[in-house]
């Protein structure tokens, strides 16, 4: 069995890890510079400690779910641990691209990234992987590392930023449009709670038939010529629904970009 090593119990690293040790597939290490934060870790017997170093000693691969402005940092006290061993390394931080962090390591280590997201911790999230050459033979394990989390593409690194904007951020503007729909529910006057519980149970009914047939059939299905959805669409179309959209993407793909380095 591999020993996975995450530094960063945060949303991401802890999600990730509740959910591998659940599976009990995994031997499991973690480490973050809170304490008091991996306590959780070990009662689901997660090997913890403070030294990122001493973490990396000890794993075969090691995840690194901490922010994008503290990868460097993270990259450079753990290096000595990869001299000469064929350890890996996966990031899953925004916008870090695997040049950066292979200056970091010593010559010919394997490098990975991931762009996962939160719906990870529920079991159904999204990810895309990519490695360097060094990282192709371990792109295996760690897809299979994100599939006990949810769905799991192979992705070229140049389309990173883009799928950091879209699905990295994605249950972000999903929570945002909901948020709106309840609260337009209530403006409307419907008690808030009724709303919440009809705009989750669409959401989540929507994106199972997303699954078996495209938007513009599911769209097709719901807007009678001449009827309220297509009331609908004319006012939010006119309101640039659709352009706030595609400009949204753009300045969250720029924002990756612009952490890379
Ligand atoms: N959250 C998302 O939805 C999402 C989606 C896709 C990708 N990501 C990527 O995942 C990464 C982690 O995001 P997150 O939201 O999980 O962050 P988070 O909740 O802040 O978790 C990161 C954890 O690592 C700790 N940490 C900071 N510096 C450290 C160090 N040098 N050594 C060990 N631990 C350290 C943090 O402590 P402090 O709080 O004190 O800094 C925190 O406990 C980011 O790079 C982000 O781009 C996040």
């Amino acid at each position: 069995m591999k020993k996975v090593g995450i530094i960063g119990a945060g949303k991401i690293g802890g999600s990730l890890l509740l959910r591998l040790a659940e599976s009990g597939g995994f031997d499991l290490g973690v480490s973050d510079i809170h304490p008091e934060q991996l306590r959780l870790f070990e009662d689901v017997g997660v090997r913890t400690t403070s030294s990122n170093r001493e973490l990396a000693e000890w794993s075969d691969l090691v995840i690194v779910a901490v922010k994008p402005w503290d990868v460097a940092e993270v990259m450079q006290e753990m290096s000595p641990a990869f001299d000469g061993t064929d350890k890996a390394v996966a990031s899953v931080a925004a916008g870090v691209t695997i040049t950066s962090i292979v200056e970091k390591l010593p010559e010919g280590t394997a490098v990975l990234r991931v762009m996962p997201n939160v719906c990870a911790s529920v079991g159904l999230g999204s990810a895309v992987v990519t490695a360097n050459e060094a990282g192709r033979a371990t792109l295996p394990v760690v897809m299979d590392i994100f599939r006990h989390v949810g769905d799991v593409l192979e992705l070229p690194e140049r389309l990173f930023d883009a799928a950091t904007a879209l699905h990295g951020s994605g249950p972000a503007y999903v929570a945002l449009f909901a948020d709106a729909l309840v609260q337009a529910g209530v403006r409307e006057g419907i008690p808030r709670d009724v709303a919440r519980r009809l705009v989750v149970g669409t959401i989540g009914g929507t994106a199972v038939l997303l699954k078996e047939r495209s938007a513009h059939q599911v769209r097709d299905e719901v807007m009678t010529p001449g009827g309220t959805t297509a009331a609908a669409f004319v006012a939010m179309e006119k309101a640039g629904f659709v352009a706030a959209v595609y400009d949204g993407i753009e300045a969250a793909t720029e924002r990756a970009r612009s952490l890379g380095g």
